[in-house]
């Protein structure tokens, strides 16, 4: 795929070849940073964020700088952009889109992206649509399962939490579908399981899908644990919020293979313990971080930089 222009609102728009290019160019630019530090120093990145976000939002930033571009940001336009007095999603993008060559985009709503993607003249990228996607975040939990494992086929990953309304499984799996012999274990609380015509889309693409009733029984034999978060500002009424809903323990890391990593999108809250963090299979600070890399390849990749 040439890149160039596009953008990138669903990881169902990337081939398994895609994927791979922009990992490599990734680990390029991880290796030897300096060598990318003015590929980009004519562009100007807007990230425009109508949900809060840490890790995305500083990363894109952080990604863009890296490379010798420019940054122009709404970190807060629920709040402080024209849309409190009225304006659209479609003229904000519309405006922002004459300001800078390419946005990242976080709303709470799913499809805002592909409706920015629509009217923008310049690539968006989504940076997680409500219950929707969050491409990006498959690409990075991608980038540091192969540092771990070298490939993505073949492996069995166990997916724990609100996989419902968690945008992040929702790339992953979309993702993972598009390798070989993939498993995707999965552990939710009632209510809280992958969608079901997202559970049907990724089957039909070649995924094992297997739901499990405990952690201990999914994490046996796992090369991944990937734990999310209970998406509270996103649960219907009827659903319950008690924190400590379910949570990684002991048993679940005993279980888990010696060579398997842990991961999360982070943040995370009551269902990964601190305690975790001193256990060698875990890798979420380590997997954040590769996320400017992984970004770093983004906007080269959308902007068309020569590498
Ligand atoms: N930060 C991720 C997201 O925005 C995961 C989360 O918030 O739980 O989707
Ligand atoms: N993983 C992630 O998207 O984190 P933020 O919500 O902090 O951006």
């Amino acid at each position: 795929m040439n890149w160039k222009g596009q953008s990138l609102v669903s990881v169902q728009e990337l081939s398994r070849s895609d994927i791979e290019a922009l990992l490599d160019t990734a680990a390029l630019m991880q290796e030897d940073p300096p060598a990318y530090a003015s590929l980009l120093s004519r562009s100007i990145l807007a990230t425009l964020f109508f949900e809060p976000s840490t890790r995305t939002r500083l990363s894109f930033e952080s990604a863009m700088a890296r490379l010798g571009g420019h940054i122009i940001s709404a970190p807060n336009a629920s709040e402080m952009s024209s849309a409190v007095k009225g304006e659209t999603l479609a003229d904000t993008i519309r405006m922002v889109s004459g300001y800078a060559d390419v946005i990242a985009l976080r709303h709470p709503r799913a499809g805002a992206s592909a409706e920015a993607a629509e009217v923008s003249t310049v690539p968006v990228l989504n940076a997680g649509d409500g219950t929707g996607e969050h491409p990006t975040q498959a690409l990075l939990d991608a980038y540091a399962i192969r540092r771990q494992h070298g490939s993505l086929d073949g492996l069995t990953v166990a997916a724990l939490g609100d996989l419902a309304y968690g945008r992040t499984i929702h790339s992953l799996s979309l993702l993972l579908a598009k390798y070989q012999g993939v498993t995707l274990r999965t552990v939710a609380p009632r209510g809280l399981e992958l969608p079901k015509d997202l559970a049907a889309e990724v089957r039909r693409l070649g995924l094992r899908l297997e739901p499990a009733d405990t952690l201990v029984d999914a994490v046996a034999d796992s090369d991944v644990l990937y734990v999310t978060r209970l998406q509270k500002e996103r649960l219907p009424a009827h659903l319950p919020r008690a924190p400590g809903l379910y949570a990684v323990d002991r048993a679940a890391l005993d279980a888990l293979p010696r060579h398997a990593i842990i991961l999360h999108p982070l943040p995370r809250v009551d269902e990964l313990p601190i305690w975790v963090d001193a256990d060698p299979r875990a890798r979420y600070i380590e997997q954040a971080h590769g996320g400017v890399y992984v970004r770093m390849a983004c906007l080269a990749a959308v902007l068309g930089a020569s590498l």
